[in-house]
């Protein structure tokens, strides 16, 4: 099927968008990769003080998740769609513009599944808000609700998708490997503070 490797890679295209750094520059803000966490999401622009911007990253990070999935899936079918949301986790955390050092992925995620069974989106989402609400720890909230993702997905019967988002987690969990270990050592940064 010609549309599978054009899928992966135009999802990979879409995801190596590094939105976080396009839009705090066009903003003139402090370079991402030299505050907070360094990284090149939401988390990391909210420490800018910039509220909107912040949320402007979520969104265009999610979407560009979603929209690699969508196409993909309306030209190529459903193993087309799950292959442009894989492309489009890859090219967010290893883009080739930033010598593959991108982001850690929890926007892209979110994006991708509610691209491929949004039912699943809406749990990560109150997953998400319900750890962070108690802990306000962002990547704490990620690991939680990505953790429970590919189990949500299997219970409802939806065991392809399972097995993409098991290696979508498993990255997710690789990338906040020095978050990881900032939790246990109880130095993790906050939501709210600098
Ligand atoms: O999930 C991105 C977030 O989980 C962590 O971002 O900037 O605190 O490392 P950051």
């Amino acid at each position: 099927d010609a549309w599978l490797p054009v899928a992966l890679i135009l999802g990979y295209l879409l995801g190596s968008i590094p939105f976080g750094l396009i839009l705090t520059k066009l903003a003139g803000t402090q370079d991402l990769r030299s505050i907070g966490s360094g990284n090149i999401g939401a988390t990391n622009v909210l420490r800018t003080g910039r509220k909107g911007l912040a949320a402007a990253t979520l969104l265009c990070d999610m979407l560009k998740g979603t929209v690699a999935v969508v196409i993909s899936g309306y030209f190529g079918g459903p193993n087309a769609a799950m292959l442009a949301g894989l492309g489009a986790f890859l090219g967010h955390l290893f883009p080739v513009w930033l010598k593959f050092k991108g982001g850690k992925g929890v926007a892209v995620y979110i994006g991708v599944l509610i691209g491929l069974f949004w039912p699943a989106a809406v749990v990560f989402c109150v997953l998400w808000l319900g750890t962070a609400a108690t802990t306000r720890y962002s990547s704490l909230s990620a690991l939680v609700a990505s953790f429970i993702t590919p189990i949500f997905l299997w219970w409802f019967g939806h065991p392809a998708l399972a097995s993409l988002f098991v290696v979508l987690t498993l990255l997710l969990f690789y990338m906040h490997r020095e978050n990881i270990k900032r939790l246990q050592a109880g130095t993790e940064g906050r939501i709210g503070q600098k």
